[in-house]
């Protein structure tokens, strides 16, 4: 087991020892894992090349070391405690035996329909239980999972299903989320008609809502669990076999399946929990995210099972029934580690004080922050509110293409500063980057975000397309990975993240391209084009705005805002809809009839002062008009 750093000091020798040495420093964090036969090198690579592998020649099944290697010491220990969208209704805890035999049984119950190692696996369920279950029957079998977050319209569903050419899905009828009950079923349905490699679809039966079973293809979780039994031998893996795909937005095209693998990705996601969250043999930890982003699997699922430590699985929504759900759960479960994201504690500041100061939260020991920047006021509302200025408050910068958290401070070990993320972890050699290109050493100074050595856990391809995925982030910076954020040192060397650089917007910390959201506006057959920003938004970090110009002489505007956002609700889903549509005439234009988004972000954020040079427009008038409608 991973021993966390304790102290200042020893987190700058492990630093230190990690640059100058990092295939002796992982090679020793390795060691802390069950393996099946040892690696032959530790890594090698080549960022020009997009090309990164850890511990090759090695073999393991990572739930062994999430579940098995538990069993003898904890087997009785809570791994999982489920805390349902209602208040009232029973609560199920898992033990790490409990958990390893479902985990088995539904491992079996794949293989009994064909699925084997490297096929694909479509998840897309409520955030309950078996959720986790599949996620990691999958892993045990060696079948790739990949989970499409349960707010995606069904045409998401399919591109992301025939994009990764996945053989089975697992769903669920319906799930609950605050006072809605939302069907999944109904959506898979629909978007399996647009997918030929989907053979069987295995449904739970979460909230008895009416489902059509397709005979021969469907199947309900509880039968074929039934007879399953509790015995699944772990599939053989190579350090560098897929462990899952998950899909995410960049500044173009289509989203992209992130590739992570089984070796690295649980070396470095086990060590950044250790550190980052020190957690304790008997702490309950609780991460808010939805299995369906990142921050689920690396930190609700893989992190804390790999320590051993009992982790939380909420099904609710924050505000529901009222604004102190989250309390009222930290209070019944004795939470002792919170990680939740910027937004959420916006959207529970704006309620107000009494709703956490109902509850004693008294075992809290340690908060987290993830997703977005966290404003000032955010991170001192959080701390002195949730932590009682007591708790470590750490902000983790990371990404879905960095598998594990980079930079944040080890709770309690690392010094704090609201809103900055601070130091890296080590093993990871962050840098900025000026316009050229080049490393800029003095602090005190805003760059580009880039990392100039592989980390364990990093991308290894975008499925399907490596070329896509060395333009992506290894082409703009030669020799050095692309966040695509732009950050700031501090005189001491901490960062801070300002948010993205490139057409990518953060919204409730879900990504999104602004391209993706513009081909779904443009689907719309009353639109002629479309171009979309983002803007700063109280509660959800950044808001989308929409500029769109009608085919259509004579239009509604209220209609036709209220069919854009029917248009984006069917080819995303709601958590993609526009806040703002703005009806203009014509978009801005260079005259090679480039986009000039410079003025379009300038309008939406409100500060028209200042559109700087507009004079390559084709078009200067446009500029007035957009400015005098701006909403
Ligand atoms: C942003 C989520 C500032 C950032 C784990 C990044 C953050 C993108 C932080 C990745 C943070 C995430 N401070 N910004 N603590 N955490 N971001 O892939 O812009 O969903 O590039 O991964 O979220 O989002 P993703």
């Amino acid at each position: 087991m991973i021993q966390p750093i304790k102290t200042f000091d020893a987190y700058q020798e492990a630093y230190t020892k990690s640059v100058n040495d990092p295939a002796q420093f992982w090679g020793e964090v390795a060691e802390n894992f069950d393996w099946k036969s040892p690696w032959g090198k530790v890594f090698s690579g080549d960022f020009s090349q997009a090309e990164s592998k850890w511990f090759e020649g090695a073999t393991l099944n990572i739930t062994e070391n999430c579940l098995d290697r538990h069993l003898a010491e904890r087997g009785n220990k809570l791994a999982m405690i489920w805390e349902p969208n209602d208040p009232k209704e029973r609560f199920v805890r898992y033990t790490f035996r409990e958990l390893h035999e479902q985990v088995s049984k539904f491992g079996n119950v794949l293989r009994a329909q064909g699925v084997g190692k490297g096929d694909r696996v479509c998840i897309y369920m409520p955030m309950i239980p078996e959720l986790m279950v599949a996620v990691l029957a999958c892993a045990r079998i060696g079948a790739v999972h990949s989970v499409v977050f349960a707010g995606f319209a069904a045409h998401s569903i399919a591109d992301r299903i025939n994009d990764s050419g996945c053989k089975l899905v697992v769903t669920a009828d319906a799930l609950y989320r605050g006072a809605k009950q939302i069907p999944c079923k109904a959506v898979i349905d629909e978007a399996l008609l647009s997918c030929s490699t989907v053979e069987k679809v295995i449904v739970y039966e979460r909230a008895q809502w009416p489902v059509e079973m397709v005979v021969g293809r469907d199947i309900w979780w509880h039968e074929a669990m039934a007879s399953a039994s509790t015995h699944c031998e772990p599939e053989v893996m190579q350090a560098e076999d897929m462990l899952f795909i998950l899909y995410t937005s960049g500044s173009t095209g289509k989203p992209k399946g992130v590739v992570h693998t089984c070796g690295g990705y649980m070396v470095y996601t086990a060590y950044s929990f250790a550190n980052v969250f020190q957690p304790k043999e008997s702490d309950v930890y609780w991460c808010t995210a939805d299995i369906g982003w990142i921050t689920g699997h690396s930190y609700l699922i893989y992190g804390p099972l790999l320590n051993g430590t009992t982790t939380l699985v909420f099904e609710g929504v924050p505000t529901y029934p009222d604004p102190g759900r989250f309390w009222q759960v930290c209070d019944k479960h004795a939470v002792n580690i919170f990680y939740t994201a910027p937004t959420a504690i916006r959207s529970l500041m704006a309620a107000g004080e009494d709703h956490v100061l109902s509850y004693s939260l008294d075992k809290l020991r340690v908060l987290g922050s993830v997703g977005e920047p966290i404003n000032e006021e955010a991170w001192h509302w959080y701390n002195i509110h949730v932590g009682k200025e007591r708790c470590p408050l750490t902000d983790t910068w990371w990404q879905t293409e960095t598998g594990g958290i980079m930079i944040a401070a080890l709770a309690g070990v690392s010094p704090l500063k609201p809103s900055f993320a601070g130091y890296p972890l080590p093993g990871i050699q962050p840098v900025l980057l000026n316009q050229s290109g080049e490393e800029i050493a003095e602090n005190e100074q805003e760059g580009y975000l880039a990392i100039k050595f592989p980390w364990p856990s990093m991308i290894r391809t975008t499925y399907g397309d490596h070329e896509r995925c060395r333009l992506t982030y290894f082409d703009t910076y030669k020799g050095y990975y692309f966040t695509g954020d732009g950050a700031k040192r501090d005189t001491n060397g901490m960062y801070k993240i300002i948010g993205r650089v490139d057409d990518v917007i953060n919204v409730s910390g879900h990504r999104f391209g602004t391209a993706e959201i513009e081909n779904a506006i443009n689907q719309n057959t009353h639109i002629a084009e479309s171009a979309v920003v983002g803007y700063p938004h109280d509660i959800k970090g950044q808001g989308i705005y929409a500029f769109v110009v009608c085919k259509d002489k004579v239009f509604d505007p209220v209609n036709l805002r209220g069919e854009i956002n029917e248009t984006v609700t069917a080819q995303i889903g709601k958590i993609a809809k526009p806040d703002k549509i703005q009806i203009v005439s014509a978009l801005p234009k260079t005259r090679s009839g480039k986009i000039m988004r410079r003025i379009l972000r300038k309008v939406a954020e409100g500060d028209v002062s200042n559109l700087g040079d507009t004079s390559t427009l084709l078009d200067p008038l446009v500029v007035e008009e957009i400015v005098a409608g701006k909403l």
